[in-house]
């Protein structure tokens, strides 16, 4: 079958994309889950919060509108924005805790919870209406629109971290800089 290089990292279209999104970072929560090391958790934390980061910014400023042109999505959408945003707020709470300390995985598995429901909401209730009232076309042309938005967004890890995280990796950074003087 002839694929063009760009299928292989193109998600077919924007559902799909999203859906992966969803996908890649339950598989950092059953990580978790399973139990992980301080280090680990911290690497995890990081990339949860980057993806999911990153992920919220291109639901709310491309496909929550784009879905919102139709009057018959508003009561879908009703709930979403608040929903990131706690979600973004117990992550931020969560970077002052000690990470893979019991407090740590106790708040990291109420947060999972909460984006559970969040992510079965899309899944199985806002996606599949999508997927009816767009043509296969509108959709391919809005995964190109959130692969876009995406890169043009957020490069940088720290400068989309919460504030307690960005100051235990900045101790870290000068603390490694001190020991590679010091050797
Ligand atoms: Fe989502
Ligand atoms: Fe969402």
């Amino acid at each position: 079958m002839a694929t063009t290089k760009a299928a292989t990292v193109t998600a077919s279209d924007a559902i799909d994309l999203l859906v992966q999104d969803h996908d890649k970072v339950e598989n950092m929560f059953t990580r978790i889950e399973q139990g992980v090391s301080k280090e680990t958790a911290q690497e995890l934390f990081t990339t949860i919060y980057h993806e999911l980061t990153l992920h919220a910014i291109v639901e709310e400023q491309i496909f929550y509108p784009a879905v919102a042109q139709k009057p018959s999505f508003k009561d879908l959408l009703k709930d979403a924005f608040s929903e990131h945003a706690e979600v973004k707020q117990q992550l931020g709470d969560i970077s002052y805790l000690e990470p893979a300390s019991a407090e740590w995985t106790k708040m990291m598995g109420k947060v999972w919870k909460e984006l559970q429901h969040h992510i079965n909401d899309e899944e199985e209730k806002l996606f599949p209406k999508v997927r009816e009232e767009f043509t296969e076309k509108e959709l391919k042309a809005l995964a190109g629109e959130l692969e876009e938005g995406k890169h043009s967004k957020l490069d940088s890890e720290l400068l989309s971290m919460p504030l307690g995280f960005a100051k235990e990796a900045k101790e870290k950074k000068t603390s490694t800089h001190t020991r590679a003087k010091a050797s």
